[in-house]
């Protein structure tokens, strides 16, 4: 039928879509490709978090057209977040783009695709309540062969004021744990050793079986957990409003549920945090992360944050400061707010933090963690860790590397283990990305 390439940006939700995407398509009768010049459809599943995540793929777009014009019938197809924030707005270039698929509807990507065969542009951005890809087994085209991604719920129901995963992604919906079970299990047969369960807010997963009991987050962890002891089980994004300690306790009474746990604090400041409608304060924020380490003492805690939120002052980013330096966070991905068009904060606050003090407040962020993630990486010198082996070294291939529970890159030499290996590394130094270590 065909050969699909397929680049993908923004979050592991859509890395996990691409994979559903190649599975659809597999069944149709096209065949992966990762040379983009052996394609004949060329799908790029979009991000549109940040006005910069957007820019990218429009460079990209303008890349695919030199493709487009040395070979005309290659198609190319915009999917995910973008393709349902600006719908047919993306087809206004007539040339540029011939399919537009939302990430609900990539069920109908055979139809669609077809569409366009015969010259037409195609679209389809209708969202659902209920879409979870429950039964499609995705293709892990691009892998490592030990750790996979697991959605287990799709869209979010928060309205955060600066977010527009709300309006990309639509409303909140749980998956079947059946049939995440029979994955993980697929998976484990495959030789995988560690799965990611994801979703836009896990603590808010819910399955109400009939004439049983109810499925919550905490269940499905300790389930996932007793499909093996030899698999690891991580997960991604919580809530801070929504994490339970029930979690955090399935997560201490598991030695293989990892013990890395991801917190988008957003601000430091309670006032600021109430603007953008997160529905907790700095001191509720404060309290999951003491009940972290007290029910999880050896975990680690990562988190998001964004610099020059709408009438953010300096006393405000003083408390994002004076935050941070309290959690002392693990790792953090650190942003400029960008304002996204229809949000709760475009139709209502103005985005009048000038963009030099954006810039100035991230900088600081930026400064002070590194600073943290450097003495956290210290501490962890001398410790022993029990390492999953995910592949060789890009410095040396007498190296390994692979993660500890906590997340924590490490790089040991090693020639006689294999990929997928669970070793013993005992950490003998630190630079500011990574631990470096020797098996013991
Ligand atoms: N501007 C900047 N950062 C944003 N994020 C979400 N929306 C925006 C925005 N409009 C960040 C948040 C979120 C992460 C995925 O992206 O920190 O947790
Ligand atoms: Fe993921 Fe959000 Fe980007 Fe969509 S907009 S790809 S949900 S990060």
């Amino acid at each position: 039928m065909g050969k699909l390439y397929i680049e993908t940006y923004g979050c592991q939700m859509n890395v996990a879509d691409s994979e559903v995407v190649v599975a659809i398509l597999n069944n149709a009768g096209y065949t992966y490709t990762n040379n983009i010049l052996d394609a004949d459809v060329i799908l790029v599943n979009t991000c549109s978090i940040r006005d910069n995540a957007e820019q990218r793929i429009w460079g990209r777009l303008t890349v695919f057209k030199q493709i487009k014009n040395k070979k005309p019938a290659t198609l190319v197809g915009v999917i995910g977040c973008m393709a349902e924030r600006l719908k047919t707005k993306l087809l206004d270039d007539e040339k540029l783009v011939d399919l537009v698929v939302g990430p609900d509807a990539y069920r109908d990507l055979p139809n669609l695709i077809k569409q366009t065969e015969i010259g037409q542009h195609a679209i389809n951005v209708l969202l659902s309540r209920e879409e979870t890809y429950a039964d499609i087994s995705p293709v892990r085209y691009d892998t490592n062969g030990v750790s996979a991604f697991v959605t287990i719920m799709r869209g979010c129901d928060n309205v955060c004021a600066y977010c527009v995963v709300p309006f990309t992604r639509g409303r909140e919906r749980s998956r079947n744990p059946q049939t995440i079970l029979d994955e993980v299990k697929e998976l484990i047969l495959k030789g995988y050793k560690e799965v990611i369960l994801i979703g836009q807010n896990v603590d808010k997963y819910k399955w109400e079986h009939e004439n049983s009991d109810t499925v919550n987050f905490a269940a499905l962890l300790e389930m996932t957990a007793l499909v093996s002891p030899q698999l690891r089980v991580r997960f991604s994004t919580s809530y801070p409003q929504d994490m339970t300690d029930e979690v955090l306790e399935k997560m201490a009474q598991y030695q293989n549920i990892c013990k890395s746990i991801h917190l988008p604090i957003q601000s430091g400041s309670t006032r600021i945090l109430e603007m953008m409608k997160r529905g907790y304060s700095r001191e509720w924020y404060m309290e999951r992360i003491a009940a972290i380490r007290r029910i999880l003492p050896d975990c680690a805690i990562s988190t998001d944050i964004i610099a020059g939120f709408c009438s953010e002052t300096d006393a405000d980013h003083n408390d994002t400061l004076s935050l941070i330096e309290w959690a002392r966070f693990d790792f953090a991905f650190m942003f400029k707010y960008s304002e996204r068009s229809n949000t709760f904060a475009q139709r209502k606050y103005v985005d009048d933090v000038p963009e030099e003090t954006k810039s100035k407040r991230l900088d600081e962020i930026i400064k002070l963690q590194n600073r943290l993630s450097a003495e956290t990486k210290k501490e962890d010198i001398g410790k022993v860790y029990e390492v999953l082996i995910e592949g060789v070294s890009k410095k040396s291939d007498q190296s390994f590397f692979g993660r500890n529970s906590q997340n924590k890159v490490i790089v040991f030499p090693c020639k006689t283990y294999h990929i997928g290996d669970y070793v013993s590394v005992k950490v003998v130094r630190a630079t500011s990305a990574t631990l470096i270590g020797e098996i013991c």
